[in-house]
């Protein structure tokens, strides 16, 4: 079984939709294996988002990051990167199938509700910023 790392993120926990988003999950067959409810710090998003630090939106998306509480999640199945990202669909919601977290909560391409990593390498370093080993219950 493979594992990924999830954000839902500020958008989505200030309409309190952290239980509409795990019932997609769930339903999708992955396991969340790993949950926590933290304040970002801006150090953290930065971290997180260093490979965007060049981009023009970066600013936005830090601050967008800590503006409210995120719940930071290890999401575990077969082809769990895969599905996720299908699961949550484009990260424009224009452009996100139906059915998908993003076509149904997303409100914007920058408050999209949901982060998931996009390779194995990319899970393991998101996994390891965010939970120990002990913390990780599959
Ligand atoms: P993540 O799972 O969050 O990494 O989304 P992604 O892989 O679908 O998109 P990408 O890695 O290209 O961009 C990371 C995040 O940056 C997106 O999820 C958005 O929150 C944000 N982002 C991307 N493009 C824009 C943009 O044009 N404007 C703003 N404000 N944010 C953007
Ligand atoms: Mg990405």
């Amino acid at each position: 079984l493979e594992r990924t790392f999830s954000i839902i993120k500020p958008d989505a926990t200030e309409r309190n939709l952290t239980g509409a988003v795990n019932a997609v999950i769930e339903a999708a067959g992955l396991r969340i294996v790993a949950q926590k409810r933290i304040r970002m710090t801006r150090q953290q998003a930065e971290t997180f988002y260093a490979v965007h630090k060049e981009r023009p939106f970066f600013g936005e998306l830090v601050d967008f990051m800590i503006s409210a509480p995120v719940v930071v999640q290890v999401l575990e199945g077969e082809n769990a990167i895969a599905k996720y990202r299908e699961v949550m669909g484009a990260t424009n919601p224009a452009n996100a199938a139906e059915g998908t977290i993003r076509k149904q909560f997303a409100k914007s391409v920058g408050e999209n509700s949901v982060h998931g990593s996009d390779a194995a390498e990319t899970a393991a370093v998101e996994i390891a910023q965010f939970f120990s080993g002990n913390e990780i219950v599959g």
